[in-house]
């Protein structure tokens, strides 16, 4: 059941951006319904995302560190073998607690749950209808546009989530290909073509540009991918997919070309092939055309600086607008656009937002990259400090990658942080901060860390950003 009476605010889509949104709306007092047509809340990052794909990369990593790595500890297990559908297991229920717990969260908060599809029917109305057709229509003083965005794929390459998988299909395979061919050296490409790498398949990235992790720092890129075929990952960069044509005997052909001088031209063979080229926003029937909603050359809904579309009562948050597709900026984006509705204030920094690859070393960076830094033509210093040098990491057995920091010449403030390395996903969190605050290297320099941790890593490279580092 669900109110169709006025709401204050009706928010179309339940992933981050949307539950989060409806909560924040609650919590300030506001009547709201989140409408969400999947049976599920939390989107696509709890459902087929974020979530599922963490779970099966601490499996994966668990499992490899108990064939390769244990034994040289003194943990002998013997006899270990892969349980495909246990693993599968513990990732669904994995996913499953956290969406019935945003369910929970929506009855403690009184936010009202429509399950259904909705479409903006008029500038104060959106229309439900549930999965066995009956509509109802939601009045409303404001809508928020939280649909996020969906798989795409290639011009004449059909998905069928079992040989040619997206992300979706990758998350849920029924056995370990023997080859699997990933089209894509992007955030997807690396962290699916990694669990099944883990899991035994011989996985060859085919990537269009000339580097992987488009967005990370070039020279943390670059380590990323020595780390990676040390890892038996193989790569093609700069080649492009031609074709991919299902074998009647089963399998699949993928026929490619060079389009650079490092890239490849001919066929690879593969049981599975991964298309992880991007997502694009998802709009479908939501009423924009017909409420002359303007949206850019990409699909994405267009809003100005306080996440209002063309049509005044009407807003929009998450991957269906610009920026990165990351679930924590649709998160934030979530907050901002109902404290703006309740009191004209709200606001992201869109400067200060972490993106986490969480391979195995995972790789995060806030900030710039030197390569943007270098093109603005600003001056800045570098301080640099490498695991190995770290006596946590050495502890661990784990010393792969290093931090990097990125500090302008004349104030010393912090401009970029990267992090290569065991963790770097949750230390990346205290150079957010800093950044968030104006804070200068020497800030993090002069805060006392506890020893033995990685984080010191993070004030090591900090102190050589603005002076020395010790311990190198
Ligand atoms: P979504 O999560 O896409 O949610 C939108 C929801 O709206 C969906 O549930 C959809 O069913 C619903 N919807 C759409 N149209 C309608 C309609 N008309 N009516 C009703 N409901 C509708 N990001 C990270 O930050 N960290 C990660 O580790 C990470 N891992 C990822 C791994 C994978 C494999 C993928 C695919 C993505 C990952 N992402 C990650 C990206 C992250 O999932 C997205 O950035 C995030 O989910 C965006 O949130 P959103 O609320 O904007 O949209
Ligand atoms: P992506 O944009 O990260 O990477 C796509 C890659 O495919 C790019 O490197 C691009 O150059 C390449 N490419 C495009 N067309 C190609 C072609 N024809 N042949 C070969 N290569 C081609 O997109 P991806 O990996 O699909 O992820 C989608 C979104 O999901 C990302 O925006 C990301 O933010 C989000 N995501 C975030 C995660 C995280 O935060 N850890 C994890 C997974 C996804």
């Amino acid at each position: 059941f669900y109110s169709t009476g006025e709401q204050d605010v009706v928010v179309i889509g339940g992933g981050p951006g949307g539950y989060v949104a409806g909560i924040k709306a609650a919590q300030l007092g506001m009547k709201v319904t989140v409408v969400e047509s999947r049976g599920a809340l939390g989107g696509t990052c709890l459902n087929v995302g974020c979530i599922p794909s963490k779970a099966l990369l601490n499996a994966s990593h668990l499992y490899e560190q108990a064939t390769e790595k244990m034994a040289g500890y003194g943990v002998k297990a013997t006899g270990v073998t892969l349980d495909l559908p246990t693993m599968l297991k513990y990732k669904e229920k994995t996913v499953v607690g956290l969406t019935s717990g945003i369910e929970l969260l929506f009855k403690k908060n009184k936010v009202e749950y429509a399950k259904g599809h909705g479409k903006i029917t008029s500038p104060n109305q959106v229309e439900v209808t549930a999965q066995d057709g009956t509509k109802k229509t939601i009045q409303t003083k404001n809508i928020v546009i939280a649909t996020g965005s969906e798989v795409t794929s290639l011009p004449g390459v059909t998905i069928d989530e079992e040989t040619i998988v997206s992300s979706t299909g990758a998350l849920s395979l029924k056995q370990v290909p023997k080859k699997m061919i990933v089209i894509g050296g992007g955030v997807i490409g690396l962290e699916l073509g990694s669990v099944w790498s883990r899991l035994g398949a011989e996985t060859t990235v085919v990537e269009f540009t000339p580097r992987i992790a488009a967005g990370a720092d070039g020279e943390v890129a670059k380590k990323f991918q020595k780390s990676l075929e040390k890892q038996h990952i193989k790569f093609h960069l700069e080649t492009k997919v031609t074709s991919v044509v299902k074998k009647p005997t089963g399998g699949v052909t993928v026929t490619v070309e060079a389009v650079g001088g490092s890239g490849f031209t001919g066929t690879l063979d593969a049981d599975v092939v991964l298309v992880s080229v991007g997502r694009r926003p998802n709009t479908t029937n939501l009423g924009l055309k017909e409420q002359n909603i303007q949206t850019d050359k990409q699909g994405r809904v267009e809003i100005n600086h306080n996440f209002q579309t063309n049509v005044p009562s009407v807003y929009a948050i998450g991957d269906v607008i610009k920026g990165p597709m990351l679930a924590h900026k649709a998160e934030e984006e979530g907050i901002a656009v109902m404290e703006y509705l309740k009191s004209g204030g709200g606001h992201v920094n869109y400067g200060a937002i972490p993106s986490v690859i969480y391979t195995h070393p995972e790789v995060a960076w806030v900030g710039k990259t030197e390569e943007e830094l270098t093109k603005e033509g600003t001056q800045f210093n570098v301080g640099k400090f490498p695991f190995i040098a770290n006596s946590r990491a050495k502890t661990n057995d784990d010393t792969e990658g290093f931090v990097k920091f990125l500090s302008a010449k004349d104030t010393d403030r912090i401009l970029g942080v990267h992090i290569m390395g065991a963790s770097a996903g949750e230390m990346i969190a205290e150079s957010v901060l800093a950044m968030e605050y104006g804070a200068s290297s020497e800030d993090i320099a002069r805060t006392c860390h506890a020893h033995p941790t990685l984080s010191e890593g993070v004030k090591e490279a900090a102190m050589a950003a603005y002076g020395k580092a010790i311990h190198i």
